[in-house]
């Protein structure tokens, strides 16, 4: 479903050299995989997902999306096929308008239908089913407005637009990350049943090595623009937090860490 071959990437940075950001990347995800992605601040993780998504083209590389080639075809090309959800629970949904007008965007996104014919009585019942079943006390809420809810609300809402139309990639960029633990906890489990329930080929970024192991099938880790960990199958069954933290340690030896990583390691930050 996703593939990359030999992808380099590289951002300008003024009076400096120019930044690795994706050093050489080869992988291959098939579909249905719940790839978790983790790694130190600025290895490249966002980086990846936007290179999936198509928000810059690569210097070097070949990127194939659902068998196609799409190396050099830009974002919008490719956005029919991607779900995204990012940190910010204030991107993603419109704050002026109301939970069943951005559900109605989310439903139409690609087709040429306009938004008032959809805002019936029978579509109310049906958005106000699906928002129950997000828990979040959003069901008798259509038409308040978007601005008003909390992060969480939002971000449970961002999710289920992202996830409606059932794309054939969905990308999420440490979409808890911004959220309170209670938050953090219901959108993981909302998470978790969407992509089950509609067996979504997932990538999703994350600053917890606990949520890594908590969802998914596999772990990719990532330092200084590389895949430094592909971690799958029975080896994934058996690998704990621990194990991650070590494996991110053993880097120490290899190099001197970033003060960014040491910092994280003594908090327990993971
Ligand atoms: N749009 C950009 N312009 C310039 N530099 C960028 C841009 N996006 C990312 N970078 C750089 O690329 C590196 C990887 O960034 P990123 O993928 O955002 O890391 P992560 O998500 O793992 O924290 C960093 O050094 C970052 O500064
Ligand atoms: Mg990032």
């Amino acid at each position: 479903m996703i593939e990359f071959i030999d992808v380099y990437k590289t951002f300008e940075h003024k009076g400096v050299d120019r930044v690795i950001a994706l050093n050489r990347i080869n992988v291959q995800i098939e579909e249905g995989e719940f790839v978790t992605v983790i790694g130190t601040n600025g290895s490249g993780k966002s980086t990846f997902l936007n290179a999936i998504a198509g928000k810059f083209l690569c210097d070097s590389g070949s990127i194939l999306l659902d068998d196609k080639d799409v190396t050099r075809s830009w974002e919008y090309k490719r956005a029919s096929i991607i779900g995204r959800v990012f940190q910010n629970p204030f991107t993603g949904t419109s704050p002026d308008l109301s939970i069943m007008e951005n559900i109605r965007i989310a439903e139409l996104r690609g087709l040429k239908r306009g938004l008032s014919g959809g805002l019936s009585a029978k579509n109310r019942q049906r958005y106000q089913e699906t928002l129950k079943s997000l828990e979040m006390g959003l069901e008798n809420r259509l038409d308040a407005t978007v601005g008003l809810l909390s992060g969480g609300q939002r971000q449970a809402l961002t999710l289920l637009m992202a996830t409606l139309r059932k794309p054939r990639i969905l990308l999420l960029d440490e979409h808890t990350a911004a959220l309170d633990p209670k938050a953090a906890e219901q959108i993981v489990k909302l998470t978790r049943r969407l992509v089950d329930e509609s067996q979504l080929t997932t990538v999703m970024v994350t600053h917890s090595m606990s949520q890594a192991l908590d969802l998914g099938t596999r772990i990719l880790m990532m330092h200084k623009g590389k895949i430094i960990g592909d971690i799958k199958g029975d080896e994934r069954k058996r690998t704990k937090v621990r194990d991650l933290l070590n494996r991110f340690s053993e880097l120490r030896k290899e190099e001197l860490l970033d003060d960014e990583l040491i910092s994280m390691l003594q908090e327990g930050y993971y």
